[in-house]
């Protein structure tokens, strides 16, 4: 197919897909996981390209990127900050007209949503959220289509968000809107989730509990995150102090049901967010996770230079 032959899309939001295009994603990431799993060879962007933007560090959205796109035929440019015009101030929207004359596809990793989102706005080709201050849509993704794997639907179903109110809680709160499930969200005073920022128009599709024990009473699964995300390292100390309490043990884990599942988007902080025996027990499923990042990734590539195929 041409390039430009489908209509332009960008992937900035969670809900900037509908759970009818979810359901197609999810069937074709199980498709491409399969083909991977039985060494068969699946290269429909066979000469296409995708740029990687990082002005944050990453282990597992560069290599799940940079794995996948080899994969599906097509191959990879990095850019960082450090090493890109990016970092001296050349502006994001002539970054942005550049680089989409040369690739097929962006992925970017920045801090405040505005940029990336400015980013698109003067890209001719689609661009991808890899991570920002706001949203971490391609790990929800992952984590929706991991416990589909493990458990079927979320529809209906409870997930329970301990910790910070940020970037990956925003993202579960768009996901239980578009997919109809409810979080239930423990976060300590002053690290609440604010709906405007989280970008949900139903307040309906989450609840908010003081005491993240309750959160997670009945759960069906249980996540939490990092004390502090990249980019606030200077509230480290502070942060310490106030999230001691929100760290997922296996008491926590008992008073959801007994056929939770616990995930955490990594990297994870023994000790801190979570207990070594609940995110190395027999209910956590981080690592597959982690690796659906990349199955997802590439139906979400697929999609997005493609359209539906198959
Ligand atoms: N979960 C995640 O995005 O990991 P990285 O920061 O290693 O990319
Ligand atoms: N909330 C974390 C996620 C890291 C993958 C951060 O933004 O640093």
């Amino acid at each position: 197919m041409k390039p430009g032959s489908i209509p332009l899309r960008h992937y900035l939001q969670f809900k900037d897909f509908s759970a009818e295009e979810y359901a197609y994603l999810f069937e074709r990431a199980a498709l491409i996981k399969k083909r991977f799993k039985e060494y068969e060879k699946y290269t429909p962007l066979v000469d296409r390209t995708l740029a990687m933007i990082f002005e944050k560090a990453s282990t597992r959205t560069r290599v799940s990127f940079e794995a996948g796109m080899y994969q599906l035929g097509g191959s990879v440019v990095n850019l960082t900050t450090g090493d890109s015009q990016l970092g001296r101030a050349e502006p994001v929207e002539d970054s942005a007209r550049v680089i989409s004359r040369m690739v097929d596809l962006v992925m970017i990793r920045t801090f405040g949503q505005t940029k990336l989102e400015r980013f698109a706005a003067h890209s001719r080709v689609p661009v991808i959220n890899g991570l920002t201050n706001e949203y971490h849509p391609c790990q929800v993704l992952a984590d929706v289509f991991t416990f589909i794997e493990h458990r079927g639907s979320l529809q209906g179903k409870v997930v329970a968000w301990v910790g910070d109110g940020n970037n990956m809680a925003n993202s579960w709160l768009q996901a239980a809107e578009i997919l109809g499930f409810t979080v239930h969200v423990s976060t300590p005073g002053g690290y609440e989730i604010d709906p405007a920022v989280a970008g949900i128009t139903n307040t309906g599709c989450y609840k908010v509990f003081k005491d993240p024990m309750a959160a997670c009473q009945g759960a069906h699964l249980v996540t939490t995150d990092v004390w502090t995300s990249m980019g606030f390292e200077a509230e480290n100390d502070a942060r310490r102090q106030a999230f001691a309490d929100w760290c997922v043990d296996a008491e926590m884990m008992a008073a959801a049901r007994k056929d939770a599942l616990f995930m955490h988007c990594l990297p994870a902080h023994r000790g801190e967010e979570v207990t070594g025996d609940v995110i190395d027990g027999p209910q956590s499923v981080v690592w597959d996770e982690a690796e659906n990042r990349m199955h997802a990734q590439k139906a979400l590539m697929e999609y997005l230079v493609l359209g539906r195929v198959g």
